[in-house]
This record gives structure tokens, sequence and C-alpha cells, in this order.
């Protein structure tokens, strides 16, 4: 493995994740939740820690630079909250679950950085940048191999719905890349992607927490159309920010998509308001396999001249009123509220 980074900054506390995840303005009855939430966040981590130990110290050292660099922690969190909203006074039966579903999550990013050619993720350089291309794809895998490591104390069903949601995953990537460039895939086209690169792993995740604690079969189907709407809500609101976000809020530069030539809503959606000559400009700019900066703020000003941001604003949110409206079947109480508050949030993130 090449050299790794020379500084790394130190995490922030799980208590101030948990809390700047949680977002300002939350209700007081979800800030008392603040210690539980924080102790099951560290259960999990611990769990995260230990199996990233390997023979190879380079190895656990890029597996332990990919997991500790903050992140929201939005998919353990959904996974607590879902638990205790389901009845269970701890996340002792879903930890190591939690800890796979995270790992999993990161192994995305490692391998999501080496296909975006992204260089800062979470504020610092991304692991292929740190470490180089091939220890991030072995980083990845990696990371992939010890979350089935941990998935394997769970039963078969359990097993099936996390490979079936990396297979999900792997479609997503490679469907994406077939629509690279191309504006007239279209909006079926990219919510197949988003459907299956993000929503499927969280929408697995927390219809698994439902069956571990075995919730009736309507929770179950609840819990998994929620992590599904959530996901999308989730990643729409990513690609709204890939453009209009604060690169130092949310620890990744502007503009990756637009570069990289992945069709967003919030692209496709200004395509589609934009006419004559601005709309040929707007494909041909998309099209280009090499974007100056020129390029790419032009592509923002076509962007601009719509009303495309607040019509994809409006989509992240009906997709978070769509997750809410899914828990109906759940009981009523503070870990309800809080996931309608998550769902919420997806929709609104700055970061
Ligand atoms: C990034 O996920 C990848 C997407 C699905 C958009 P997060 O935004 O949850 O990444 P971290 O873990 O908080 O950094
Ligand atoms: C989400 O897509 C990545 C995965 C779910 C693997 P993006 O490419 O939009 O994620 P970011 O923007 O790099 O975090
Ligand atoms: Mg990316
Ligand atoms: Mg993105």
């Amino acid at each position: 493995m090449s050299a790794g980074p020379s500084a790394v900054p130190r995490e922030p506390s799980l208590a101030a994740i948990v809390s700047r995840t949680l977002g300002a303005g939350a209700p007081e009855s979800l800030v008392e939740l603040l210690p539980v939430l924080t102790s099951d966040l560290g259960e999990i981590d611990q769990r995260i820690q230990k199996v990233l130990q390997s023979n190879y110290p380079r190895l656990t050292e890029a597996a332990g630079y990919a997991v500790s660099a903050g992140g929201k922690r939005v998919r353990p969190l959904l996974m607590a909250a879902t638990a205790r909203a389901l009845g269970l006074p701890s996340t002792g039966r879903i930890g190591a679950l939690a800890a796979a579903f995270q790992l999993i999550h990161t192994a995305t990013l490692v391998h999501d950085d080496v296909i975006d050619h992204a260089e800062l993720r979470r504020g610092r350089p991304s692991v292929p940048r740190a470490f180089g291309l091939p220890s991030a794809i072995v980083t990845g895998d990696y990371l992939f191999v010890r979350a089935f490591e941990l998935a394997a104390e769970y039963p078969r069903s359990i097993i099936l719905r996390c490979g079936e949601s990396c297979a999900d995953l792997v479609e997503g990537e490679v469907l994406q890349d077939a629509g690279r460039f191309d504006l007239t895939s279209g909006r079926d086209h990219y919510f197949r992607v988003i459907e299956r690169k993000t929503a499927a792993i969280v929408a697995a995740a927390l219809a698994s927490v439902a069956e571990i604690v075995e919730a009736p079969a309507a929770s179950v189907a609840a819990c998994e159309e929620y992590g599904r709407s959530l996901g999308i809500a989730f990643q729409i609101r990513d690609d709204l920010l890939d453009v209009y976000g604060d690169p130092d809020l949310l620890g990744k530069p502007r503009y990756t998509d637009l570069r990289e030539g992945n069709p967003t809503l919030l692209s496709l959606e200004a395509h589609a308001r934009l006419g004559g000559t601005e709309r040929e400009e707007f494909e041909r700019l998309f099209g280009l396999r090499r974007k100056q900066p020129s390029d790419l703020f032009r592509l923002r000003a076509l962007t601009d001249t719509t009303d495309a941001a607040t019509a994809v604003a409006e989509a992240a949110e009906g997709w978070a009123e769509r997750a809410v409206r899914a828990l109906e079947p759940l009981p009523d109480g503070p870990y309800r509220t809080l996931l309608e508050w998550l769902a919420r949030g997806a929709a609104a993130r700055r970061f």
C-alpha cells in the first residue's frame, strides 16, 4: 500500500456527531434522547473497531481511516431508532447488524470515490487520494467482507437482505455509469439508479431490524418502505447539494456530478425547463468528458435561470413525507417521532 495521509484531523466526539445529525431546532423531546442514542452508537462503533483488525497494519490503518472520519452516522442512528421504536430496550441484538451496515456504507463510499474520482470526503482526502487507487479498492473489499462477518451471526434471511442490498448498490453504480453524460436517460433511469445505489441499503437495514425484533409483518414492510423513501429523499437532496451546497459543511466539493456527467434530478429538471439554444448549450456542456471550471459555472448559471432547484427540493420533501406516512403501522412514541424528524431532516439537510 502506498503512503497514507500525513496529518489526520481528530474525529469529533460521537455526542457531537449525533447532535449535529439531529440538527438545530430539534424539539426538546428528541434532544432528551441524545444520551441514549450516543451510547447506542458508541456500542456500534466498538463493534466496528474490533472487526477491523487485520494482520496487515496498513490495511487496518486504511480501513480505520475510512470509518473514523466522522460522517453523519445516519444509518446506525436510523437502525437504533427503529429498534427502540419497535420496543427493543437496548441496541444489543441489532448492534452487530448496525455495525455491518455502517461498514457496507463506508465500503461503498470508498469505491464510489474511486469511481467518481473524488479527492475529498468528509473534509479530508478521500481514501483513494490518501492511500492510492489499488489500496482503496482492496480497502473497500475488506470493509465489505468484514461487514458480512458481522452479519453472519444473524439468520439466513437477514444475511440475504444484506447481500441483496449490496447487489442492488453495485447495480446502481453500473446503471449510473451506463447513463453518464446523457441527459436523455430521463427520470425513470435516475430513480432506478438511486433506488439501488442509495435507498436499497437503508430499506434492507431497517427491514432487518424489524425482522430481528420479531415485529409483525406489517411493521417490517413499513420499515422497509420508510427506509426506501428516506433513502430516495436523501439522495435527491445530495444531488441538489452537489450544486447548491456549502463545501465546508459537506466536506466534499461542489459539481462532482456535473463534472462526472452523472444525470441528477437537478440536471434533468434544469434541462427539461430550458429551451432553444440554452437547452442545446446545457446538453453540450453536460456531455463534455473533460470540463473546465468555466463549463461547470455555466451549467450552474443555466440551472439558476430555471426553478429546477425548487422543484428538486420539493421532490425530496415529497419523498420524506412518504417515509413519514409509511411509519403509520408503528407504535406512537418518541422514537417514532425521531424517525419522522430524521426523514424530514434528510430532505432538508445542508450537510
Ligand atoms: C454519502 O452518504 C453517500 C450518499 C448516499 C449520498 P452520507 O451523506 O450518509 O455520508 P456520511 O457517512 O455522512 O459521510
Ligand atoms: C452515492 O452517490 C454513493 C453511494 C451510495 C455509493 P454520490 O456519488 O452522489 O455520493 P457522494 O456525493 O459522492 O457522497
Ligand atoms: Mg460520489
Ligand atoms: Mg453526491
